[in-house]
């Protein structure tokens, strides 16, 4: 059977299926690693992805194998842990779908299926399908944050905020940090999520005091840690399971060569303004 999600009011029969998966296995980021074949029977349809491993690595454990190695945490598409490459896709080959949330009934029952760890220097190999992403924690500390004072919760209207700007600055803190955008691009860059956290909060009037140092600061992290450039090939807003958009890039762009004039004395417009 060949599934493709539910529509409104309809849920397929649920299939069991046998599929044969083949897995990259490292032991540590010293390993050279290879792909081991696995079978994985008494697969229902109705299991995402990462149920269909937990039952894998139940016959491994049963069997006194070393369980294959991956992320999580929620598990409902919020935390950005979850991410491999499935037959060479980034959370595999459902649009705006994070490996957590992909059903068994994309694929059909026999088929083969590969399934690798985000592919960049920048995201080490810890184990298996495990990648540090902590250059991305590196990122965001290098500017992902405002100085506004902390306490009580302010006044709801105290700091008006323009709709469209609070618009699209939701669409850019949607990023959920998995890294699909570097493990897609050719180059392995992250421009994609660092242009959305940088807008996220450039957006608002409370992002404003550090808008020219964040962006200076998170795009020389950035570079800092070995991520390629952007040559546009757009492939990081196709695999990105939320959607965000490469214009953001077009943004933080801006943003870096406004921040840089006004850094050597030229009249800093455009950056004024929350847009
Ligand atoms: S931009 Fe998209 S693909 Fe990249 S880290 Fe954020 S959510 Fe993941
Ligand atoms: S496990 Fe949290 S996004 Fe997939």
């Amino acid at each position: 059977m060949r599934g493709g999600g539910c529509r409104a009011g309809h849920h397929p029969p649920e299939l069991i299926m046998k599929l044969t998966l083949h897995v990259w296995r490292q032991r540590n980021a010293g390993d050279r690693g290879r792909f081991v074949t696995y079978p994985a029977s008494d697969i229902s349809s109705d299991m995402s992805f990462l149920e269909m491993l937990d039952v894998v690595n139940e016959a491994l454990i049963a069997r006194g194998e070393d369980p294959i190695a991956f992320d999580h945490d929620c598990r409902e598409g919020i935390c950005g842990m979850c991410g491999m490459m499935i037959d060479g896709q980034a959370h595999g080959p459902r649009r705006a779908t994070t490996a957590c949330q992909l059903h068994m009934r994309t694929f059909r029952d026999g088929d083969e299926i590969t399934i690798e760890p985000w592919r960049a220097d920048a995201f080490p190999v810890v184990k298996d399908l495990v990648v540090d992403r902590s250059a991305f924690d590196r990122i965001v500390a290098a500017g992902g944050f405002i100085t506004a004072r902390t306490g009580s919760a302010p006044d709801g209207n105290a700091i008006p905020v323009p709709k469209a700007a609070a618009d699209l600055a939701m669409d850019a803190a949607a990023c959920i940090g998995c890294g699909a955008c570097v493990a897609a691009c050719p180059n392995a860059s992250a421009m994609l999520f660092t242009a959305a956290k940088v807008s996220h909060l450039g957006l608002l009037p409370q992002g404003q005091p550090e808008r020219r140092a964040r962006v200076r600061g998170m795009v020389a992290q950035m570079d800092a840690e070995g991520f390629g450039t952007c040559t546009n090939h757009f492939e990081c807003e196709a695999a990105c399971p939320k959607s965000i958009s490469v214009r953001f890039i077009a943004r933080m762009n801006r943003d870096y060569l406004v921040a840089t004039l006004a850094d050597r004395g030229a009249p800093a417009s455009g950056d004024s303004g929350t847009g």
